[in-house]
């Protein structure tokens, strides 16, 4: 089996959610805390029914100073170094449900620094271009302008710098080096970098003046940021912030690691019908049979298959066609190409959508980037 590694700058293998909520200490999501979040939010995404968010820290607490009137802001981010694929909306759609369920705001970091800082070969002119088309698809997915801010880390350091320094400096290299496997050789830039990540989690309650509790989506490779901030916010005075965790949409190839950029076997915002098409049917792994016959009497394994899985995670969000589907694939009477061609065609309209409204995303990037 290949060796599970979930870091915020890698993540491969066979990924064991479960062994990942002992070794950084999450909570799991219980049916105590689904039904917790339903009492508010009235029906449950599928992303938490189907497990796909699956662990989270202190969503109690959240939910208690909720209760009491204390609403809390949402805070997650996207360090523009790439197009945006399939894979990194998933936290994105459930970040917008939280939105409009709870009715709070939203924080959205795009770190430019951050892969400037720890990638070989990537300029501030490409990060630029990655930082204005990654703004377009978020917008896209329909964020409220009103309650939605995006802070830039080079653009908004004004705002930040002073607030991660007062971070930076609870934070030592040892700890830096245990938490992320930084070592002596590691640019100082990457060291500090940490510390830029924090500052969102409390900059609404400086601005604002009084304590705000903050709830972080993030996928859980994310984790080990957080934890560093928990730990040193309190001595800031500020809140810990909570955060809930999801997991990976796997890379077209196959069920081990996620979704990248830098793999040809992605599908990005932008990709074309016929683009979407061709790479599914050439690397969407199959859980079918090598042969129509065997797969007639044998079915196929839908736990593996990588088209079942993304309806699963986000195309097929009606849970009785789901599972008709499953049964189908499961049984022998759908075959992998129809299987294939059912996501091809829900892929092909949620883009379809998505890139009419990236269009119309143009020009609304200066109402959501935050100013006082
Ligand atoms: N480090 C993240 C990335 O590599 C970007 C990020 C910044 C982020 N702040 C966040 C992600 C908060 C989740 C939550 O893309």
């Amino acid at each position: 089996m290949a060796k599970m590694s979930v870091t915020p700058w890698e993540v491969s293998g066979d990924i064991n959610y479960d062994k990942l909520v002992k070794e950084f200490g999450l909570s799991k999501i219980d049916s105590k805390m689904l039904e917790r979040i339903k009492k508010h939010t009235k029906e449950l995404h599928p992303m938490l029914s189907r497990g796909i968010f699956f662990a989270h820290r202190d969503l109690n607490w959240i939910l208690d100073e909720y209760e009491k009137g204390n609403k809390f802001f949402l805070y997650t981010g996207r360090a523009p170094s790439g197009p945006v694929h399939l894979g990194h909306i998933l936290v994105w759609e459930f970040t917008k449900w939280l939105q409009e369920k709870f009715g709070v705001e939203l924080w959205f970091q795009f770190p430019d620094e951050e892969k400037f800082l720890f990638k070989q070969n990537l300029t501030f002119e490409e990060i630029d271009k990655h930082l204005h088309d990654n703004m377009l698809d978020i917008i896209a997915l329909g964020f409220d302008p009103n309650k939605t801010h995006f802070i830039i880390d080079t653009q908004h350091a004004n705002l930040m710098y002073k607030e991660a320094c007062k971070v930076a400096k609870k934070i030592t290299f040892s700890n830096v080096k245990a938490v992320f496997g930084l070592t002596n050789e590691s640019n100082i830039g990457s060291i500090f970098y940490t510390s830029m990540q924090a500052v969102p989690a409390f900059l609404p309650s400086v601005l604002k003046k009084k304590k705000i509790p903050c709830l972080i989506p993030h996928a859980v490779d994310q984790d080990p940021h957080f934890r560093l901030t928990r730990d040193i916010l309190p001595k800031l005075d500020h809140y810990k912030p909570a955060s809930i965790q999801s997991s990976f949409i796997p890379p077209l190839t196959g069920t081990k690691g996620k979704m990248s950029s830098s793999k040809e076997s992605s599908i990005f915002m932008t990709d074309t019908p016929e683009e979407v098409k061709k790479k599914i049917n050439k690397y969407a792994f199959s859980g079918g049979q090598p042969t129509t016959e065997e797969h007639r009497k044998k079915g196929g394994n839908p736990d593996v298959d990588v088209s079942f899985q993304y309806l699963k995670m986000f195309f097929e969000p009606d849970n009785k066609k789901l599972k008709k589907i499953e049964q189908d694939y499961k049984s022998g009477k759908m075959l992998t190409g129809e299987l294939k061609q059912i996501l091809i065609e829900k892929i092909n309209n949620f883009l379809k959508q998505h890139q009419k409204k990236r269009k119309l995303a143009e020009n609304q990037i200066d109402k959501f980037i935050y100013s006082a």
